[in-house]
């Protein structure tokens, strides 16, 4: 698209914007041109924060469908819009309500800890969700000492190096953070060795053991500003890196692996939040029964707070 296009359809974008009293809410992994006209760029629980308290008419979910569902569980009475329909989190398809509740029969002792990358149907199923931010405080924050955790294997995994409780990971993951090795961290290493290593925890359990620092996308964000550091090695999905270029325009960042890219991040263009806009499509409902209940879990959730 050249530069005139690409002007002309944002102009058209904040018109219809306006007009439609819509937000935009973007995902940090989501194509720079889309995270500079959002209205709020964010991590998972940032963005679900936004969603709950937003006084707009429409919402415009840039992220994956879980992302779009949650804000359509907080927010029902608003029109949550998601540009791309099949953009799919595939980790969150690896568990469903129906293996959960066999699992949950397995463990009648156990709470259930959903990661927000699941559907309305499997967090309706959970006693609380969490996010990668506030994994561990929500872990810690339950009375039973065993918890059954999904999807995240990973997430699972690290959240336990941080309680005595006993956590019982799904044998889900993240195929894009299983892109970056513990090679690609050693070697990035050797080439910037005063670079801070600063990695995701869904990434596997061998890459987070060679990372100095662990944190969510929005903890990331955080971290870089207030470090001493210059040059960072970043080892999550690759569009992080624009936001945190553009906010640290004095530091250095590096991602782990440039393969490190979520296909499904990057199906949301401009030109589809544009017909989204325009056409009122793709609208995300979930069952009246079937919300009330997810909204208990992410509710439980956000009182929890931030845990980075
Ligand atoms: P956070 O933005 O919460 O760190 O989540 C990362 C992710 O993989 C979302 O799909
Ligand atoms: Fe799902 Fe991983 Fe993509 Fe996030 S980066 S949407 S967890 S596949």
């Amino acid at each position: 698209m050249s530069q005139q296009d690409k002007d002309e359809i944002i102009t058209r974008i904040l018109e219809l914007k306006k007009a439609r009293n819509a937000v935009i809410l973007a995902h940090n992994y989501q194509r720079g041109d889309i995270q500079d006209i959002a209205d709020f760029v964010g991590d998972s629980l940032g963005l679900s924060q936004q969603a709950a308290k937003l006084d707009a008419d429409v919402i415009v979910f840039c992220g994956v469908d879980f992302m779009a569902e949650s804000a359509a569980i907080l927010s029902p009475d608003k029109i949550v819009l998601m540009p791309e329909n099949s953009a799919e989190c595939p980790m969150a398809a690896m568990i469903t309500p129906e293996n959960l509740v066999k699992t949950k029969q397995e463990y009648p002792d156990a709470a259930v800890v959903a990661y927000v990358n699941t559907s309305a149907a499997v967090k309706a199923e959970s006693d609380i969700c969490c996010t990668s931010s506030n994994a561990v405080q929500v872990v810690n924050s339950l009375d039973e000492d065993v918890v059954i955790f999904v999807p995240d294997k990973n997430l699972g995994m690290y959240t336990q190096r941080y309680t005595d409780k006993t956590i019982i990971p799904w044998d889900g993951y993240c195929s894009t953070h299983h892109q970056i090795l513990p090679g690609d961290i050693l070697l990035m290493r050797e080439d910037h060795p005063d670079a801070e290593v600063v990695v995701h925890p869904e990434c596997k359990p061998e890459v987070i053991d060679v990372a100095d620092t662990v944190l969510s996308t929005g903890g990331m964000q955080t971290h870089v500003k207030k470090s001493q550091n210059k040059e960072f090695i970043i080892g999550t999905e690759v569009g992080m890196l624009h936001r945190l270029r553009k906010d640290n325009p004095d530091k250095i960042f590096y991602p782990a692996s440039k393969y490190a890219v979520c296909p499904n991040m990057k199906m949301n263009d401009l030109k589809s939040i544009f017909v989204a806009l325009e056409e009122n499509k793709h609208v995300i409902t979930v069952p009246e029964s079937m919300r009330v209940r997810a909204k208990q879990a992410l509710d439980r959730m956000l009182e929890a707070g931030r845990g980075d």
